[in-house]
This record gives C-alpha cells, structure tokens and sequence, in this order.
C-alpha cells in the first residue's frame, strides 16, 4: 500500500529542511520512517486533531526525528545494529545495574571514571547517573528540576566529560542510564523564566491561569504528592500575576503536552539524550504528564498516547535506546505503562517493579507472603519482551501503594496493616529493629511513605548503636536475603549505591535548607571511600555486604534461566514464611527460596514435586553445596532468613 501523500509531503519536506538526502547506508532508515509514520501520525493525530496548527508542529516533530538518525553519531549506530542483532539485549541475566549520585558517589564526572574499576569489581555493568543536568542549588530536588535539558550542571563537569565516561564505559561493556525530566521544569528554566516575563507562547507551555476558577476544579481531585512541603497542587507567580501547575515542589513546573510544541521540544531532548549515547532512558513521572479536570491527572489514556509515540520515533532513529517509564502508580496501572491493546509491548521496554518492592518490605516486616502472592495476579501480565527493574532500594521512599484487596486477601485490615507497616518501619513498634523515618504523611488520610538505607530499615542501624552482635549478623543476613530476592526475580536488579557496603542512614541532610524538607535524603549518602575500603579487611560488614552482593551478581550472571523470558511462576504457599518461585528454560530449572521469617523453618519437599521435580538433585549456588530431594514427609530446613537458589543438575 502506498503512503498517504500528507505523509509523503511531510517526509520529503522533513528531507528537504534538514538538507538530507539518503544514501545506500540511509535505506534501513528510510524505510523505517515510511513504515512508522502512519502509526506515529495515527498517535499524534489522536491527542492534537483539533490544533490550529497540527499539521505544521507534525511537521517539525518529523523533522526531529530525521534530524536526530543525521546527527546520531557512526559509533553509536553501530552499537544499534550490534543490539538489533542480539534480539532483547537488556533482558539478559548479565545486567547488573546501580543507581548513583557522581557528585556524592565519586565527586564528579572525571573522577567518576576512576571508579569505574570498583563497580567492574562488584560486577555492576549498567549505571544510573542521578540527574547530571543543570538544575538550582537549593531549590533542585536532587537535580528532578531542570533548568537546562543540554547543559551539565557545573558541578558535575561538562558534556565532553560524560561523553568521555560513556565511552570509557561502553569500551568496558557497560552501559549508560540517564534521566529525562519529562513532567516539568525548573522555575529557572528559560521556557519558565519567558513565561514569567509574560510571553504568552511560553506560559502556553504550562498550565497557568489568572485566578483560581480552574486550579480549583483541578484541585477536587488530584491528590498532593509532597503534602507536607509542598501542599496543594498550584502556585502563584508574582511576577506575571498567575497561577502556575506545580504538583511536585513549587519551583517545579508542569510541562501542558496539551500544547504539541511541548511534545516536540521534549522529544527533540529525548534524542538529545539518545545521541550522547544514552542505552536506557528513565522517563521521570510519566504517570503525570497530562491532566484533565475531573480526572485524578494521572494515568490518564493520553500519557501511554504520548509515550508510545515517544517510543515509535526512538524506534525509527535511536534505536537501540531502549525506555524505562518511572511510573510508581498502583499495580493495575504500572501495567499499562509496558502497552495495551495493539499496543502491547510497544510503549516502555522496561517499568520499575515498584509493587514487588513495596511488597517484599511487607513480607520483612510480617513474617508473611500472603500479601505478596495474593498481588501477583497484576504483576505477572507482563509482556513478553518487556522487562522489571527490581529492587530493594532507590533515592526515592518506598510507597506502600499495593491494592487493598490484595491486602483482604490475606486475611488483613488494609488501614491496620499500613499502619503496622509505617511503624515498623519508622522503628516505632515495640522491638522493631528498623530505624526509618515516614516521609510525606498526609495528616488527613493517614498516608505516608518511608524513607531509610537499606541497611538501616533491616536493622544494622540499631544494632550498631547498641553493640548487638547478633543484631549485626541478623540485619546482614536479611539484606542479603533482600538483595537475592531481587537478583533472581525476572528483570535486571538496580542495586542503589553505598547498599553494597551497608550505609546506613545520613542525618546531616536536616543542617542544609535545600534538603531538610525532604527526609528522602536520609538515604542518599556522601561516599566515604575508606569505608569502602575496609571491603578488604576480612569480617568487616563492609567485607561480608560486598563479598556477598558479589557472589549474588556472579550467580545471576551464570544462570542463563535467570534472564526475563517470562519465566517464574509462584510455589505454592505450604509454608506461610517462605516466597518461593520456580523459573525454567529448556534445559535449566531453578528454584529461589526465602525465608521472610525471623524462625527456623522447613518446606515440605512436596513443594517441589507439585512444580514438576520429583526426583534427583539440586546444586545450591548460594554454599556450594548439592541437596538431594526427600519424601514428602521431609524437609528442605531454613535459617532465620536463610535463602537458598537451587538449581536442578540430575
Ligand atoms: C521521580 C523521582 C523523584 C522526584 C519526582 C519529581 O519520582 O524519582 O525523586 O522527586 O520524580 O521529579
């Protein structure tokens, strides 16, 4: 079938304006382009029918996309063709990534690359460089306000030094994740500071409103994000006189997609971001980027509109890019963010298992996997081809957002049990041995997330301050536990820096005004190298942490079964204490098996049998050692938070 000709026209205008005209080595371009208009146009068409100017902005937005394949540089297309013919590269049980900070990890972008050597040591392949783009001291929520998308923030370095990181890293086989700050602005950013001195083609660019008539419909019902520093969802603008959307922080703007210049300008950055060689790209708070009154402003149909769209142009010219939407949003919608419909494994490459993560503190903090399995039902429609990023921790606060009814499931009240949760966690509950803190608790509903390392939610925190020995070998044990629950879950783990070394919690952030409104930095720690070090000094924590997170990522990295084929499947719940799922390929079948419990425990090995393993032998790569499968009236026996990953071998 022939192209529409308005698509033609618009392709061959985009050629035209961009000086380009095809070679030989363009035809797999070329032919990519022909062939995804229609659904690029179909995408677009759909959120911008009635714009004056539609035709023209689907233009300039073509143009984008042309213009980012003639700029992509000759190694980096390379690399795409390289990816394309691996099939689903980042599906692979090698990825390890971890999420960093390069001001407080390493200092910055140049020293950063001396630290490449110790990140290669824990076997980590895959960083997340935190937010390195310009955005306001003091008024920069960990760098998520940006006021300029193409210029790294000075205290990090510059352009040529990421440029020289990520190749430095990509000659290493590593590869490079950065964030896109898709929702919104710095107040700072030029866009915003226009708007302020009154250029109606910028304020276009938000949503502001001279008096409160709309900000108050939008208000009825979208909920506050940081309730306690930043409540409400507007902020007034002296300077112009107006109202302004700001549903995160007041200096943070939201972007109106509304206006399709919006969208073209962002997805010009995307490509940005694309042609520094960027492998994954995190979309920061995608759930967010189109509101409606009447409507909670989140999740809404047009944002996976947008994102799929986003996805068909990087498809078409950066290919081997692939996208991670951040949409932290009950497990019903995380879903959606993979693609539904005839869309389906076509929007994000990759969603944060935020639900299992939430849901794997619960099981800690109750002995219990009920809630955990009864959730399981939404977090296994994956996708085939998609994938999760698992983890235990990130930068942000565990939100306890899982489905009430997954909650009833298990026989609990969904009001009481959060609540046991939150005090658990903030180390209010009698004998509680975690040390958090709640962060965003919304005094009217109850509501609040927690905030705290690793480390400190498990219990090395208190243990330390009290000199409790067993304490210390506990809180070790169950970090590891936690970390190997992540590793062998289908997706890639994303450890978050310092957890490997055991930080706990840093109280210095309440000293500086920029930070001690958001207790979130208690869990992002300034690096201390020479506890890092004590890595080497046999019977350190530090020593047992980094020595253990590294023989998990070795395991994981032998396991071809462990790679994100769709493969787990639940066991069922003999014993109440213990997650246990099943994970097969042709040829390989694994078990992983945890002990949420602070009890010695067994399973039965009946548990086995009902997966299909009735006999023979299982290789535990955890110690080594083989495990042969008893009669059913027998026992596989668990440490108090002992784990086992169990592979059959005869
Ligand atoms: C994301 C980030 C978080 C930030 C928010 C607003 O959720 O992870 O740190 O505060 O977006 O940009």
């Amino acid at each position: 079938m022939s192209l529409d000709p308005f698509l033609t026209d618009t392709i061959n205008k985009a050629f035209e304006d961009h000086g380009f005209s095809p070679k030989a080595k363009d035809q797999g371009f070329v032919a990519k382009l022909e062939a995804g208009i229609p659904l690029l146009a179909k995408l677009y068409f759909s959120l911008y029918h009635s714009h004056p100017q539609k035709d023209e902005i689907f233009g300039s937005l073509v143009g984008v996309i042309v213009e980012a394949y003639i700029s992509r540089g000759a190694d980096l297309k390379k690399r795409d063709a390289e990816k394309s013919a691996k099939g689903s590269w980042f599906l692979s049980n090698e990825l390890v990534g971890m999420s960093l900070y390069v001001d407080r990890f390493a200092g910055d972008l140049k020293k950063m690359s001396h630290k490449l050597e110790y990140l290669e040591e824990l076997g980590v392949n895959l960083l997340h460089l935190m937010p390195l783009f310009e955005s306001p001291q003091g008024e920069s929520d960990g760098g998520y306000a940006v006021s300029n998308f193409r210029k790294i923030d000075p205290r990090f370095g510059g352009l040529k030094d990421l440029l020289a990181l990520r190749k430095e890293m990509q000659g290493k086989g590593m590869y490079l994740m950065l964030d896109i700050v898709l929702n919104h602005t710095s107040h700072r950013h030029e866009w915003a500071e226009k708007a302020k001195q009154g250029d109606g083609y910028y304020q276009d660019f938000y949503y502001m409103y001279e008096n409160r008539w709309i900000p108050n419909q939008y208000e009825t019902m979208m909920p506050e994000i940081f309730p306690d520093a930043a409540p409400g969802n507007f902020t007034w603008v002296e300077e112009c006189q107006k109202w302004v959307m700001t549903v995160f922080h007041n200096y943070q703007w939201d972007l109106n997609y509304m206006n399709p210049i919006v969208l073209r300008e962002m997805l010009d950055n995307i490509f940005f971001y694309a042609n520094l060689g960027v492998d994954l790209l995190r979309i920061d708070a995608p759930a967010f980027i189109w509101k409606e009154t009447g409507t909670s402003s989140q999740n809404l149909p047009q944002v996976h509109t947008i994102l799929q769209l986003i996805k068909q142009a990087v498809l078409i010219s950066t290919p081997g890019m692939a996208i991670l939407g951040e949409a932290i949003v009950a497990p019903k919608e995380i879903i959606k963010y993979f693609g539904t419909g005839e869309f389906r494994a076509m929007e994000c490459d990759f969603a944060y298992n935020a639900t299992h993560m939430a849901l794997q503190w619960d099981m800690l903090a109750t002995g219990d996997t009920k809630v955990m399995l009864a959730a399981q039902s939404d977090i296994l429609k994956k996708p085939y081809g998609t994938s999760w990023i698992n983890y235990t921790r990130c930068h942000d606060d565990i939100g306890l957002g899982y489905e009430d009814r997954s909650i009833m499931e298990a026989d609990k009240d969904p009001y009481h049990h959060r609540k046991y949760l939150m005090e658990y966690f903030s180390g209010r509950f009698p004998g509680s041995p975690s040390k958090g803190a709640l962060f965003s608790v919304n005094p009217r509903t109850g509501d609040a997330r927690i905030s705290g390392t690793l480390a400190s939610l498990c219990g090395l925190e208190k243990a330390l301050e009290s000199n409790d020995e067993t304490g210390k070998d506990l809180s070790i044990q169950k970090i590891v536990m936690m970390q190997a629950h992540t590793f062998f879950l289908g997706g890639m783990p994303m450890l978050y820096y310092g957890d490997e070394v055991g930080y706990i919690n840093d109280y210095s952030y309440a000293d500086d005004p920029g930070k001690s409104y958001d207790n979130r930095w208690l869990h992002r720690p300034m690096i201390d190298w020479e506890k890092v070090e004590k890595r080497k000094t046999l019977g350190t924590i530090e020593q047992k942490l980094f020595s253990y997170t590294h023989m998990l990522i070795q395991i994981r990295k032998q396991l071809a079964v462990i790679s994100d084929f769709q493969n787990i499947e639940w066991m069922s719940p003999h014993n109440t204490h213990i997650a246990g799922f099943v994970r097969r390929t042709e040829g390989q079948q694994f078990f992983g098996l945890f002990n949420f419990s602070h009890y010695h425990t067994v399973l039965s090995w009946h548990a086995f049998r009902e997966k299909g393993c009735t006999s023979g032998k299982l290789l535990d790569h955890w110690t080594g050692h083989t495990i042969s499968i008893g009669e059913d009236h027998e026992h596989l026996m668990f440490q108090p938070y002992g784990f086992y990953l169990l592979e059959v071998v005869g």
